[in-house]
């Protein structure tokens, strides 16, 4: 009787992810060879089937190309014309179908000359910090191999003369735009609109990355190749469950690495800014983040953990990744300061701590939340000793590590 029920979820589910697909615009593919063609595949083909048309057309479009111009290169359209035959076989006989019925949406990874990263930065008037931010993340992407960009929100606009210089500098890697104070849940959408990588990274403009290592980067791309229901991973700090918890968590998770990417990292419930790398898919599904709680020219601190919170209720997952060896630019922030202090915390703690009651209830969800977090953590990581458990401690008042 379970058993069955437990079938009748399972075809339910796929049916729902059936009709998302075929509904992805506002009415389903009109045609009527896409809509047999389609149900005759179950999610993983058509995902597969997909990749492959697309690696199909990159690769034709490639060769093309190549083949323009004074710089026409034999040997590397020979070789391009081999993955292309190559491709195409492994595509078979479903390739044309797929071309015209599923690559309405396009894989910009399959393509070249998006970035990976858009870091996104929100910034005001720390003009001495502007040239080491900017190479220390250049220098990250760098050696990561990983293309970037770094998208910009300037909210003071009488800086634009030192933009455009650093623009001109950094040739493309540094993409500015101009508002006039519009403090960080508006700048972050902006800097988001005009973003173009497949990633977002929300940063700080008084944080410089690590100098030495870069493998948080390449980390980051891994997590979110390997588990494709995640779709942020904080940097800063987290909580497991927020309302056990004193205070915020950070430093190396506990579990061992997880055995698909080797990284170690946790899920949890909530993570804050930043730095905060989310799909840029998520992002934009996700409406980006609530302007609502802050006036223009006041800071945003809630925005972090209202973010995290419609992330889980829609479905995706969110993760804690430590990141060593981030630095400061050794001067102090402007959300702290004691002027700020009243407009930032006071009346936002006020205004959000009731419009996230508002949207989610006064937290009755928390717990349930929580229980779904730890439930993904232990059937998803091992731990070296038991001790290790980061649940049912001082830090985390709730749950134990005890699998089923
Ligand atoms: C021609 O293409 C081959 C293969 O892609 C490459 O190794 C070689 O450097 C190219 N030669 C020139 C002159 O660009
Ligand atoms: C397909 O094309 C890629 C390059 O786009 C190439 O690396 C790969 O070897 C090709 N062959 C197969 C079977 O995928
Ligand atoms: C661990 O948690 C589970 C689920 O909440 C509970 O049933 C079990 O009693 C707990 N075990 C211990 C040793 O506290």
């Amino acid at each position: 009787m379970l058993k069955s029920a437990g079938c009748d979820i399972v075809a339910a589910l796929a049916l729902t992810l059936l009709a998302r697909y075929v509904a992805a615009g506002p009415d389903p593919n009109p045609l009527v060879i896409c809509s047999s063609f389609v149900h005759k595949l179950i999610r993983k083909e058509r995902a597969d089937l997909r990749t492959e048309a697309q690696a199909v057309q990159a690769l034709l479009s490639q060769i093309e190309l190549a083949r323009l111009g004074p710089t026409s290169n034999a040997s590397e359209i020979a070789e391009l014309t081999s993955w292309l035959t190559a491709n195409q076989s492994k595509a078979g006989a479903h390739l044309d179908a797929a071309s015209l019925c599923l690559t309405n949406r396009l894989s910009p990874s399959a393509f070249n000359g998006r970035p990976t990263f858009s870091i996104l930065l929100e910034y005001f008037k720390r003009p001495w910090g502007i040239h080491r931010m900017a190479t220390s993340l250049r220098d990250a992407c760098a050696r990561a191999g990983l293309p970037c960009e770094l998208v910009v929100n300037v909210d003071n606009p009488h800086e634009a003369g030192a933009w455009a210089e650093v623009v001109q500098q950094y040739r493309g890697f540094v993409v500015p735009v101009f508002s006039a104070n519009v403090h960080e849940a508006r700048g972050y959408n902006r800097a988001a609109g005009l973003a173009r990588g497949n990633y977002l990274i929300i940063w700080q403009d008084d944080q410089l990355a690590p100098s030495q290592s870069s493998t948080w980067l390449t980390e980051l791309l891994a997590l979110f190749h390997a588990w494709p229901r995640l779709a942020i991973v904080g940097m800063n700090t987290y909580r497991l469950c927020k309302d056990r918890e004193p205070t915020n968590r950070f430093l190396t998770t506990s579990w061992n690495p997880d055995p698909r990417t080797g990284v170690r990292w946790s899920f949890v419930q909530l993570v804050d800014f930043a730095p905060l790398a989310i799909r840029a898919s998520a992002f934009s599904e996700l409406g980006g983040l609530e302007e609502g709680f802050s006036r223009p020219g006041d800071c945003g601190i809630w925005g972090d953990w209202e973010l995290c919170s419609r992330a889980w209720l829609a479905g995706w997952q969110v993760g804690y990744l430590y990141l060593e060896g981030r630095d400061g630019d050794g001067h102090e922030g402007g959300t702290h300061t004691s002027s700020n202090a009243e407009r930032c915390w006071g009346r936002q703690q006020h205004v959000a701590a009731s419009g996230f009651g508002k949207r989610f209830g006064q937290g009755s969800y928390q717990l349930e939340l929580c229980e779904r977090v730890r439930q993904l953590n232990v059937a998803s990581f091992d731990l070296a000793r038991p001790e290790d458990c980061p649940y049912g401690t001082e830090a985390t008042k709730f749950g134990n590590c005890t699998r089923y």
